[in-house]
């Protein structure tokens, strides 16, 4: 089976052909980049234009460099949400399209399944049920993957996306968007206890997160610095602050999951981090230690398939194919879909600071 995976819910426009053996035959990814740059952030309207004037060419990329035809498809998948609507409205009737004319089905992908079903591609020794940490720009969650389509939530942000705060701290040292990669070359020079900052939730029950304390916190310490542009080294260790202090949040709710996750599954081996986050090698080095500890492993995927891609929608289609499940023509946009829709709201969620 060979199916064409098609993502537009955030500022990447992206296409990619995968077999079911996870061969991935293209991966196309346009950034929207120097589109939002301006403005420090992702702008709806512009990202919306932009999926509008380029998904079609991207489609047609990555056709190519499969050096497969349209007949050569199975099906196509296209994520239909949680994102940015208006660009996934445009993949999604571009993926509808292509089903109709090739009469072939189409599958909606949850976004987030994608990034959690990417392990599976990434490696193939991946069994469910694994714990997920999935830590993008718009979430991040703790998450059991019971299998396709079966999540179980153990915890969310009550505020901001790790991903948020990473590009909220880069912002305010003025390193542009995306923040984190620009947060992780600072932080690699710096001295990360130089700036005290706080460690939300640390040492509390439970797996929920929080971020907006920290990123306030280092707006405040940075507003508190000598005015002017800021000497590299302040850049450098409150990169570095920041970073170890949103780790030690993370892997303190980790190893809270992880015992969890034991209790009802006491012989699974799999630690798994997905979304743009876990290209953070930082992160990742961290992780790894958590697991052995807990005598599990690791598995993190290549930074190309951390970050939003084609390739992981694909491959979501291509696990949804296997057990029969397509989507109809009627399949509507989704500008929230929760993983594990039996999650209570997290408390204090949807206060933003
Ligand atoms: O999964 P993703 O590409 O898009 C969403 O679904 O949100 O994640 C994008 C997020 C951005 O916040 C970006 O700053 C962050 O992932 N990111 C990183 C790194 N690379 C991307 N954060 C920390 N370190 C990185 N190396
Ligand atoms: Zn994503």
């Amino acid at each position: 089976m060979i199916v064409l995976g098609i993502e537009t819910s955030c500022d990447e426009t992206a296409a990619a052909v995968v077999t079911d053996e996870g061969k991935i035959l293209s991966n196309v990814v346009l950034s929207q980049i120097e589109s939002h740059q301006p403005y420090g952030g992702i702008v709806p309207e512009v990202a919306a234009r932009a999926h509008m004037e380029t998904t079609d060419q991207v489609v047609a990329q990555a056709m190519n460099d499969a050096g497969i035809g349209f007949s050569g498809l199975s099906a196509v998948a296209a994520t239909g949400g949680p994102g940015l609507i208006g660009g996934v409205i445009v993949g999604v009737m571009t993926a509808k399209a292509i089903a109709l004319g090739q009469n072939i089905p189409f599958i909606a992908v949850n976004h987030l399944e994608g990034h959690a079903l990417s392990a599976g591609l990434a490696n193939s020794d991946v069994r469910f049920p694994y714990l997920l940490l999935l830590v993008s720009g718009g979430h991040c969650q703790l998450l059991v993957v019971k299998g396709v389509g079966e999540y179980r939530r153990l915890g969310t942000t009550i505020d901001d996306a790790l991903g948020e705060a990473f590009d909220k701290t880069a912002k305010v040292l003025g390193l542009g968007y995306p923040g984190g990669p620009a947060i992780e070359n600072w932080a690699k020079n710096g001295d990360n206890q130089r700036f005290s900052l706080p460690r939300p939730m640390k040492g509390r029950p439970g797996c929920d997160f929080s971020f907006s304390g920290l990123k306030a916190a280092v707006k405040r310490t940075v507003d508190d610095l000598p005015p002017g542009q800021l000497p590299e080294k302040d850049i450098s260790d409150m990169a570095a602050s920041f970073q170890q202090a949103a780790g030690e949040c993370i892997i303190d709710r980790t190893n809270n999951a992880i015992a969890i996750f034991k209790q009802t599954h006491p012989s699974a081996r799999h630690l798994v981090v997905a979304g743009g986050v876990a290209a953070n090698k930082a992160l990742r080095g961290e992780l790894e230690k958590l697991a052995s500890s807990h005598q599990m492993a690791l598995v993190a995927p290549p930074p190309i398939l951390c970050t939003d891609n084609g390739a992981m929608i694909a491959w979501a289609g291509l696990e949804k194919l296997k057990l029969g499940e397509t989507s109809g023509l009627d399949f509507a946009p989704r500008p929230r879909w929760p993983l594990d829709p039996n999650a209570p709201k997290a408390v204090g969620a949807g206060i933003k600071a």
